[in-house]
């Protein structure tokens, strides 16, 4: 196995509210190498979003730790202070997000937002151009999102996370809302590029063929008994 990129141990989280306790994610542990995909599935409610959310740092665990890169976040432990500010760096430089409807920003045209968001990271906006050239949307760069296809702005999506670079892509169900044939374009590439740049990619998708598609697979309704 290559290097581990992250190594999730022990982890769990709960939501409560007035009246109940929804455990979510239950003492779950796993690791993804360097260059993995890991397809993350399981039916409706059973944590995908949730977990994603914690391996970026915008839910916080109630035990157990997450290891990423260089960093170590453990529950509960460290000032809430520090804990956001290393997550907010990470999520800057280093992880890449992709939303099942694309959020790009609706005053940029493609081209900027995939240059604001390699400007934003620390990498060269020169670039930019060349990332939707390869997502086969180049001659759309000046074109502002609401005049183009959704799936022509998932490609936008991921051209924006492949220009920063990153490590690691986190991305939940990124091609719920496009038709079969167009998510298998837009999939393709998701997998040609991630292979090409080494970078490790967890996938959330209740879709077994995109699933069929990682090296790695946790279904996270099999794992909490649901
Ligand atoms: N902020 C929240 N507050 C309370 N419950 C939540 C919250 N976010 C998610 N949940 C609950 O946690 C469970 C898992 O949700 P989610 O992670 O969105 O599942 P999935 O992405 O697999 O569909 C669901 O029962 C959902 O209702
Ligand atoms: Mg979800």
């Amino acid at each position: 196995m290559s290097e581990p990129l992250l190594v999730v141990r022990g982890l769990s989280k709960q939501f409560v509210s007035a009246n109940e306790t929804v455990p979510v994610i239950e003492k779950l542990s796993f690791t993804l190498g360097q260059g993995r995909s890991l397809a993350l599935t399981g039916r409706s409610g059973s944590g995908k979003s949730t977990l994603l959310n914690l391996l970026c740092g915008l839910e916080v665990a109630d035990a157990g730790s997450i290891a990423l890169r260089d960093q170590v976040f453990e529950a509960g432990a460290a000032a809430a202070k520090h804990r956001a500010a290393a997550w907010a760096r990470l999520r800057k430089q280093h992880i890449g997000v992709v939303f099942q409807e694309a959020n790009l920003m609706p005053a940029l045209t493609l081209l900027e937002n995939v240059q604001f968001r390699a400007y934003l990271a620390g990498r060269d906006p020169a670039h930019s151009e060349d990332w939707l050239t390869r997502l086969n949307i180049g001659e759309l760069a000046r074109r502002y999102p609401d005049q183009v296809s959704g799936g022509q702005r998932q490609r936008a999506a991921l051209a924006m996370v492949f220009a920063m670079e990153p490590a690691l892509i986190l991305a939940d169900e990124p091609t719920g809302s496009l038709d079969r044939h167009t998510s298998d374009e837009v999939t393709g590439l998701m997998f040609e590029l991630q292979a090409r740049h080494g970078c490790s990619l967890i996938l959330a998708t209740h879709d077994a063929e995109l699933a069929a598609g990682c090296q790695q697979h946790l279904d996270l309704g099999h794992l909490s008994g649901v």
